[in-house]
């Protein structure tokens, strides 16, 4: 294999059968398309080519800075061709949230902008997110920027309509797989490969992954994001199916320990996704049939992450007060809530419960509820971790953006001891809806 320029590797990625031993399914092959074999890493580096090789000569000409929304891999991939062609790549975002990606970034030349915003992907009706202004910004300085858009540029789709998907086609001897299942971040990939599935037979069954409501994995987004992906929708998938952290790390484990396979947690999401979805469909099949899921990219720039949430992978204490460490029974069990109407009126009693904010400190300045103090997600899951944070004494009212993360956190330091620590049911958004007094700072 003999190329002029990197960019020539891109795509022609293996297919890989998974031995059924592993998975267990004994009428399915499963295949796994690894994107992490691409040569800047990740299944991004299909979508950055497409959408920025018609631009960059031009871009070059005229000096300008190459610049994306991505705090992972759009962003790796496009600092390196931005590299390639002596363009200086800017990331713009606000999800900086795994350090080996933001020192990797650094170390590949890309200036990083961390802005403050509710979510790294665009709403355009949300006029307040400062990303959104930032888009706005983008559109109207012209050539001074190459903005590649990846959440609502169709060229990153078309890298996976024309690259991934036939290629899946092909190797499989012209056939197309039963199933095909993906984790959704831009939606360009699993996207682009179901639509040209389907061009070849419509009864392919498409699974789209997202994250577990208030989880966090890499790359990908929940199912309360996704509506704001431009490319996104709905009609793509057969269905769309949650995974937690957890189950991304344990699907990761096994790709890389049983499989050979170096998976970062999204490929570890679509493995046990895969699974979780063909296990009963598997039970009542009499024919041989066939399933492909992504591998996106590769485990190194994880490591931070899986210490945080299995410590005991790497050879560390397991973390014993962490909203991680609680399964779903426990916290439907444990975490108690209070409506709306039922906080006001304890609000306004003569000792009233502590208010928490969980939110982000901009969500927080924009409006709140008068007298909570403000500690976010990740600040107050560091407090936790050293204990109680709170006297037992005080009644805790705990508040996020709808009552999800919230509750976690309430069931937690209900299992830590303390007597009345309560989750806002519906969070600062139902406080809002319901007319419920919101100061600004
Ligand atoms: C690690 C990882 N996995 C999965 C995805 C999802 O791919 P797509 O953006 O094509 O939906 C991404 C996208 O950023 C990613 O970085």
């Amino acid at each position: 294999m003999r190329y002029d320029s990197i960019v020539e590797a891109i795509g022609n990625t293996p297919l890989v059968r998974i031995d059924p031993a592993v998975h267990g399914l004994g009428h399915i092959d499963l295949y796994a398309k690894l994107e992490m074999l691409n040569p800047f890493g990740s299944v991004k580096d299909r979508a950055a080519w497409n959408m920025a090789r018609d631009r960059l000569v031009t871009a070059a000409d005229g000096g300008a800075t190459v610049v994306e929304l991505s705090s992972g891999n759009t962003a790796k991939a496009l600092a390196l061709l931005a590299g390639l062609h002596g363009l200086p790549f800017k990331s713009v975002t606000n999800r900086m949230r795994v350090p080996e990606i933001k020192e990797l970034l650094l170390l590949l030349g890309a200036e990083i902008e961390e802005l403050p915003g509710r979510s790294e992907c665009l709403d355009p009706t949300d006029t307040e997110d400062p990303l959104t202004r930032f888009h706005q910004a983008l559109a109207e300085e012209g050539g001074a920027y190459l903005h590649t858009d990846q959440y609502f540029n169709p060229r990153n789709t078309e890298a996976h309509s024309t690259g991934t998907g036939p290629e899946i086609v092909k190797d499989l001897d012209g056939r197309v797989p039963d199933w095909f299942i993906a984790c959704v971040g831009t939606a360009g990939s699993s996207t682009g490969v179901a639509r040209v599935l389907r061009e070849h037979d419509p009864r392919v069954g498409v699974v789209g992954l997202v994250a577990d409501k208030s989880d966090f994995i890499p790359g990908i987004r929940t199912l309360d994001e996704v509506h704001q992906v431009g490319l996104f929708d709905p009609a793509t998938y057969d269905t769309i199916e949650p995974v937690t952290s957890d189950e991304a790390i344990d699907g990761m484990l096994t790709l890389i320990r049983r499989c050979g396979l170096l998976s970062g947690p999204t490929g570890g999401a679509a493995y046990h996704g895969a699974v979780r979805h063909l296990r009963p469909l598997d039970a009542r099949l009499t024919e041989r049939r066939t399933a492909v899921f992504i591998v996106c990219d590769r485990a190194e720039s994880y490591l931070s992450y899986v210490r945080q949430r299995r410590p005991e992978l790497l050879g560390r204490p397991p973390r014993k007060n962490s909203v991680e460490s609680l399964g779903a029974e426990e916290t439907a069990r444990l975490a108690k809530e209070t409506t709306v109407e039922e906080a006001r009126r304890r609000l306004s009693e003569q000792a009233p419960p502590l208010v928490v904010d969980l939110r982000g400190p901009h969500a927080y300045a924009a409006l709140h509820i008068e007298g909570s103090v403000n500690i976010p997600d990740e600040l107050f899951a560091e407090l936790v971790r050293g204990g109680l944070p709170f006297a037992r004494s005080r009644p805790v009212l705990l508040a996020c953006p709808v009552g999800e993360r919230s509750a976690r956190y309430a069931a937690l330091l209900t299992r830590m001891g303390h007597p009345d620590v309560r989750s806002l049911a519906g969070g600062v958004v139902a406080w809002r809806d319901s007319g419920g007094p919101l100061v600004r700072d």
